[in-house]
């Protein structure tokens, strides 16, 4: 539901803020486009960001930040140690997550990076709702493995459950006796779930799985990173919640966590990453990666401007205002989509609104990248830069073959305070459009294919001459310069 109620207009998601700056956007003209696209190898992320229109890659590093933090950057404590930065960091963390040790971090990976570091041995398995790409590498890397036990209907794409994030607690249970909680370093919660759309995980169920690792004596660690848009759907969609402030709901979650990392470049708009450690022993055990691998122990890595601009944002993130627009724009564009017969991840979670792209192209096969096709044709149809999340992200098995993802989607990630409504609606319009002309859209294969996150820098060529084909529709439709 939208936060601002209208007289005779029909309700629309509002920005609750208003523009003071702005950044000039180029709509390439379509065939310009298709030369850029070929250029990067038919991979989003090897675009240049001037030749987007739309870039919704990513929620990571691009959410807007407000006057009160763009002010607080001229407070910064430049120190290459003891800075008072750091220290006002940790105090605001610790006011809101009521855990007093923070180990600075260049960004989400690099935490990963440190707390793995000091949890796993080789053949350690790690439980998790759902990997995101990064924690799970970094468990793989050093010869661990990863569960993950999401609920089954996590993984139904179209769905009105609110809580698809939720990890099943038999299966839970069910590894612990079949490893040996000895076996097991911790328990990683993901609140909410990326891969799997931005999707939520209940209080509830944070508890429950919470208390049968501490049963067991296993660490519970929580990765925060998109800890905003689960606390607005534990608000909105957990009964037993409705009433708590967001602080509340933050520290009622924070009570279940031995450790809580997070990417600030989604958690606290800025550009950053910490770890929060509740036992002052495992901190002293980390601080050491945190030297070796960041930097200093009062900056890791980070930028105090950062820092303090975070400081803010983290203060921010506790408005109930703030945090709402994100997904009731997602909201809007998935109900849309969705009422437009587009195959849609339901119901909207945070982060974006994602597409159920194994559907939308239902005659391309997974070992030639519907997802990675889809979100290639989005750019050339609109100058639109989505994220594929599907095969392409996925590693190879041992023995060469393709592991098939379980879920093929492309992410129209909503950064958050950045779009209007009507670049929304545009939004909207040209994906019904190449909904409609999907039969046009064929597959990819690679040309380069690195070993390791092979989606980030690999590239790739279309199968056929789909794209050319593709274009000339577009342009009979809409013209030569757009
Ligand atoms: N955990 C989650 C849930 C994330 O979504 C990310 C990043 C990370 C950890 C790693 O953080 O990028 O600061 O190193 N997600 C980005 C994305 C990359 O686009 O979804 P990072």
């Amino acid at each position: 539901m939208p936060a601002i109620k209208f007289y005779n207009r029909p309700a629309v998601p509002m920005e609750m803020h208003k523009v003071k700056i702005v950044q000039k956007l180029n709509l390439l003209p379509a065939r310009q486009r298709l030369e850029k696209m070929h250029e990067a190898g038919f991979n989003t992320f090897l675009l240049h960001n001037g030749d987007i229109f739309m870039d919704m890659l990513t929620d990571s590093g691009v959410n807007a930040m407000s006057d009160e933090m763009q002010a607080a950057m001229l407070r910064a404590d430049d120190a290459y140690a003891g800075s008072e930065t750091f220290y006002r960091m940790n105090a605001k963390l610790t006011e809101i997550f009521g855990i007093k040790h923070l180990l600075p971090a260049h960004q989400g990976r690099a935490a990963e990076h440190i707390i793995n570091l000091h949890f796993i041995k080789p053949g350690n398995c790690v439980i998790m709702n759902y990997h995101f790409t990064t924690s799970k590498a970094h468990v793989t890397r050093l010869g661990g493995r990863v569960e993950e036990l999401l609920c089954d209907e996590g993984l139904v794409t179209k769905s009105d459950l609110p809580f698809k994030g939720n990890i099943d607690l038999n299966k839970v249970k069910a590894c612990i006796e079949r490893e040996g909680a000895a076996n097991i370093p911790y328990i990683r919660i993901e609140a909410g779930t990326n891969l799997i759309g931005g999707q939520p995980i209940s209080y509830e169920n944070m508890k429950a799985a919470t208390d049968l690792a501490r049963e067991h004596g296993i660490a519970t660690v929580l990765d925060a990173s998109l800890l905003q848009d689960n606390l607005y759907f534990i608000k909105v969609r957990e009964e037993s919640m409705k009433d708590k402030s967001i602080r509340e709901i933050t520290r009622m979650i924070a009570d279940l966590f031995d450790v809580i990392y997070f990417s600030g470049r989604k958690f606290g708009f800025g550009r950053g990453g910490g770890i929060l450690v509740r036992d002052e022993k495992l901190f002293h055990a980390m601080e050491d990666y945190v030297t070796m691998f960041e930097g200093f122990l009062t900056y890791g890595g980070m930028s105090v401007k950062e820092m303090e601009a975070m400081i803010v944002g983290f203060e921010e993130t506790m408005d109930f205002d703030i945090i709402s627009q994100g997904p009731q724009f997602i909201d809007h564009c998935v109900r849309q989509l969705d009422e437009l017969g587009v195959p849609m991840v339901t119901p909207g979670g945070g982060l974006g609104a994602h597409i159920n792209a194994r559907q939308v192209l239902d005659h391309v096969p997974s070992d030639q990248y519907p997802a990675g096709s889809l979100v290639a044709a989005l750019y050339l149809c609109g100058g639109i830069r989505g994220m594929e999340r599907g095969t392409l992200s996925e590693e190879r098995n041992p023995d060469g073959s393709e592991r098939i993802a379980s879920v093929e989607m492309v992410r129209l990630a909503f950064p958050r305070r950045v779009f209007t409504f009507s670049q929304t609606e545009y939004v909207i319009d040209r994906v019904k459009w190449l909904y409609d002309h999907r039969h046009l859209v064929g597959g990819l294969r690679f040309v380069h294919e690195p070993k390791t996150l092979r989606f980030f820098t690999g590239r790739l060529e279309p199968i056929g001459n789909w794209p050319e084909k593709l274009i000339e529709a577009y342009i009979a439709d809409f013209g030569e310069d757009q």
